[in-house]
């Protein structure tokens, strides 16, 4: 993946979420210097699989469990830091040595109870289906210019300033949304005075950071969340996350400009999955969905909720490959559909009878596509035991080349199981 030409990666899930970053961000982090996590909060799900070990990295870059790396929580995060002390203790206590090795951005804005608590209450109302960690109503904060920032921990008296007026709107709107709930004061000046000293401890301009390492000609990996149809601009909106997880996301959430980015590696399952409310429109029929739930253990990293399933939408992926700049591809999870006997996959929409060739931006019209399927032939076999493309079946290998011509962008790597030496490199 790196060479002298290609220093700055960003990898983005180019479906709903939850297409294996974690696991491609962790095989390429054994060569990277850096992985900075640059959107996104709490609500991100990223597991990695090593050998009997399992993690699941909630807002610590999925690069950490390499001891080479260094790692970076950047300005375009929402940060839970009361999750982040417990993940982090959770890798302390399975020997992971991270001294000198994570640093927050003081831009970074602070998830707090009271988000929690909004989320909760608004999606009674929305009905999202949101992970309920506080996402949305914190970015709201954020846009309006009255949130609380990492460095605003430098001066408590400040803090309380914030907090006090953040508590006092944030409890008018939980009694218009008819909510029981009310945030206290106090409890949020006794959390961020507790959480103070370990977080400004790791926080640093961390821009300049990332900034730094591109400039020396590091190996700098950009580790997206969620994934481009839940893009608060290009998603399926408003059934979208509250950030840009595009990669142009990347450049704002870590600090550094676009022209500092070598190429865009966007993550895809073989076939789609989603998680929480909103159009999916190669979802499988129950038995099927429900097969390939079992099969790829399809329940959220995060909340634990079922993930729909369905069919590979090319649609989907050609529009990602657009919003993103794809420049290669990472199919994951193909060793999920070893025992299918035919495998269908979505290659574009009808509308009203008409085709429909771009991605509407109406999420209502979107619910109507009907999606062309195209049957492939499937390969009853295993494939987990593959580490080249030569070593697939004939089938397996028209089916990614197929899914290749259809995305219009060239496959760079194949996930055939969850552990990191289960992959294969295309040249
Ligand atoms: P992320 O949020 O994009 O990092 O993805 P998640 O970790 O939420 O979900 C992906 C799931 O698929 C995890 O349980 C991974 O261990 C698993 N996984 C990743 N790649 C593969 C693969 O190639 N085959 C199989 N069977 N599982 C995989
Ligand atoms: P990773 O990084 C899949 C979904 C939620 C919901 C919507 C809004 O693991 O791929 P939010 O809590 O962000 O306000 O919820 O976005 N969602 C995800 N789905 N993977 C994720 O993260 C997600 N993060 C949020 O289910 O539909
Ligand atoms: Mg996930």
């Amino acid at each position: 993946m790196f060479d002298a030409g290609t220093r700055c990666m960003v990898v983005v899930g180019a479906q709903w979420g939850d297409e294996g970053k974690g696991k491609l961000v962790d095989v390429l982090g054994e060569h990277a210097d850096l992985v900075v996590r640059y959107q996104g909060g709490a609500n991100a799900g990223h597991t990695v699989v090593i050998g009997s070990d399992h993690y699941v990295l909630h807002q610590i870059p999925s690069g950490i469990l390499h001891p080479g790396a260094s790692c970076i929580i950047g300005n375009g995060v929402v940060l839970d830091a009361e999750q982040l002390f417990v993940e982090l203790d959770d890798l302390t206590a399975r020997g992971i040595r991270l001294d000198g090795r994570l640093f927050i951005s003081d831009r970074a804005h602070l998830v707090l109870p009271l988000h929690k608590q909004l989320d909760q209450a608004s999606e009674k109302r929305q009905n999202i289906g949101t992970t309920g960690r506080g996402i949305g109503p914190c970015y709201e904060d954020k846009v309006g210019r009255r949130g609380l920032r990492v460095g605003n921990l430098r001066n408590l008296d400040e803090a309380a300033q914030i907090l006090a007026a953040r508590v006092d709107r944030a409890n008018h709107q939980l009694h218009e949304l008819n909510s029981d709930q009310r945030a206290s004061f106090e409890e949020h000046v006794e959390l961020v005075r507790r959480l103070a000293p370990r977080l400004l401890s790791l926080a640093a301009d961390t821009g300049l950071l990332v900034h730094r390492a591109v400039k020396d000609r590091k190996r700098v990996l950009l580790e997206g969340a969620q994934g481009a149809l839940l893009d608060v601009d290009h998603g399926t909106y408003p059934f979208v996350t509250s950030s840009n997880t595009t990669a142009g996301g990347a450049t704002v959430g870590a600090g550094i400009g676009p022209t500092a980015i070598d190429g865009v590696l966007g993550v895809v399952k073989a076939y789609t999955t989603r998680v929480g409310n909103g159009p999916l429109p190669t979802e499988a029929e129950p038995a099927l969905s429900e097969r390939l739930r079992t099969v790829g253990g399809e329940f959220g990293a995060t909340t634990g909720r079922p993930r729909r399933c369905g069919w590979f939408d090319a649609s989907v992926v050609r529009y990602a490959a657009r919003v993103n700049g794809l420049t290669g591809l990472a199919v994951t999870k193909l060793d999920v559909l070893d025992h299918f006997d035919t495998i269908p996959v979505g290659t574009g929409y009808k509308l009203d009878g008409g085709e429909c060739a771009e991605m509407p931006a109406d999420v209502e019209q979107l619910a109507r596509v009907r999606p062309v399927y195209e049957e492939l032939k499937g390969w009853n076999a295993d494939t987990g035991g593959a580490r080249k493309v030569d070593e697939l079946p004939r089938q397996a290998r028209a089916y990614l080349d197929r899914i290749q011509e259809l995305s219009g962008v060239p496959i760079r790597y194949v996930s055939v199981g969850t552990r990191r030496d289960q992959i294969i490199e295309l040249q």
